[in-house]
């Protein structure tokens, strides 16, 4: 099990079987129907269980076809003018700018926390006096939830609109009083069903508008604004519906792994430094801050020994051939136009690119079994014990 980084945790033909005799028995396929609807309630009730934003207007959410689809869609209800600028971390997944661009917006790439290792409302509010941004995407960096209550202190401070990319933080994610919150049901992500969305909001407007644009502007089959076609079909909602049922067991299963895990690579060495507020998450990756510059190192050496070490996130997007051309602005609120060079870019971005130089993943997933982890902490106290004795150098990209 360690030729893979993750292997989801989804349910499997048997518990789906009911839920799909229920599609049998209504002959409805898609377009919001008998299924995706029991989802969205029993998940509405769900998280409004969890909800701890004291008096706030109750959570409202719709189910979409992906988190990309939520993002595109989350920021259409914004209504922000045409060639905005959204201000997103340099240290995510590239359907954060791409999103942005789709909602025909401008990506500015910022730097993040070095403990966090996200772009946090400080650093937001840094770059926002000196450089003019109409909305920010922070994102739940791998699964570690954002502090709600301060991106609504920064919105009622700075008139800027949020919203938060919790991918693969669904149910740790409070949601803020403005904020909208985008979650992944992709494979990859605890709450898996192979290819899922949702967008949370408390303004039932907003969900209402986000849920005709999913499906071509329309409401009764009149086109009432532009639109696409991101919806859920029934048989993702069937999945979506089983995996509710067996959510308990999943969150269990990830954080016993977890505390397995850590302690086992604490073990090996005492020098490899955590995200922070990882307990907070229910994780799907976790990745791992070597103590000097030593990430591609590890990663070859680990997988020359039949172990899938990653790096998820990595590099930063203004290293991707596609993202090279957008700007880029530091913790401190200096910014680079996209036309810089990328060593200038990379010069401004200082915990980005340590971060490129330092973090690593190994297989990570409750499948992981008692000898995969003896392994992996042997190859992994191996390798960093080959990079203690190498000269130090830096990593490629
Ligand atoms: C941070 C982040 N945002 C967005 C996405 C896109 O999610 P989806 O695959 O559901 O579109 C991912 C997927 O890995 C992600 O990690």
């Amino acid at each position: 099990m360690l030729s893979r980084y993750v292997i989801p945790d989804v349910p499997e033909a048997e518990a789906l079987l009911p839920y799909l005799r229920q599609i049998d028995a209504n002959r409805w396929y898609s377009n919001f129907g008998p299924l995706v609807s029991e989802f969205e309630r029993r998940l509405t009730a769900y998280l409004q269980k969890l909800d701890k934003a004291a008096g706030a207007p109750p959570l409202q959410l719709t189910t979409l076809m992906t988190c990309y689809h939520a993002l595109v869609i989350g920021l259409e209800v914004m209504h922000l003018p045409e060639g905005a600028k959204v201000l997103v971390p340099a240290v995510t997944f590239p359907a954060c700018a791409l999103a942005i661009q789709h909602a025909h917006a401008t990506p500015i790439l910022a730097d993040i926390d070095d403990a966090s290792w996200q772009l946090t409302p400080h650093i937001a509010r840094r770059i926002a006096e000196k450089t003019k941004i109409h909305a920010v995407m922070p994102v739940a960096v791998y699964g570690v939830p954002l502090d709600a209550e301060a991106w609504d202190t920064f919105t009622a401070e700075t008139g800027i609109k949020v919203i938060i990319d919790a991918a693969a933080a669904l149910e740790v994610q409070q949601v803020p009083r403005t904020a909208l919150v985008a979650h992944s049901l992709h494979a990859t992500k605890p709450f898996s069903i192979g290819e899922g969305g949702v967008l949370i909001a408390r303004d039932p407007n907003i969900i209402a508008e986000a849920r005709r644009i999913a499906n071509f502007g329309t409401e009764n089959r009149i086109t009432l604004q532009d639109g696409s076609n991101a919806k859920m079909s029934e048989f993702h909602g069937a999945v979506a519906l089983a995996q509710l049922d067996r959510w308990e067991g999943v969150k269990q299963r990830r954080q016993a792994i977890l505390k397995r895990y850590r302690q086992a690579i604490e073990n090996v060495d005492r020098t490899l430094a955590f995200q922070e507020g990882l307990e907070r998450a229910i994780p799907s990756v976790v990745m791992l801050k070597a103590a000097k510059p030593c990430a591609q190192e590890t990663i070859s050496f680990i997988n020359a020994r039949g172990i899938f070490a990653h790096r998820i996130y990595l590099p930063p997007l203004y290293r991707h051939p596609y993202f090279a051309s957008l700007p880029v602005a530091s913790g401190d609120g200096r910014t680079l136009p996209g036309t810089a060079a990328e060593k200038d870019k990379a010069g401004l971005m200082e915990t980005s690119e340590e971060l490129l130089q330092t973090l690593f993943g190994l297989p990570f997933h409750p499948l992981l079994s008692e000898d995969d982890i003896a392994y992996e902490m042997e190859v992994l106290g191996a390798a960093l014990s080959a990079s203690r004795a190498a000269p130090s150098a830096k990593a490629r990209v």
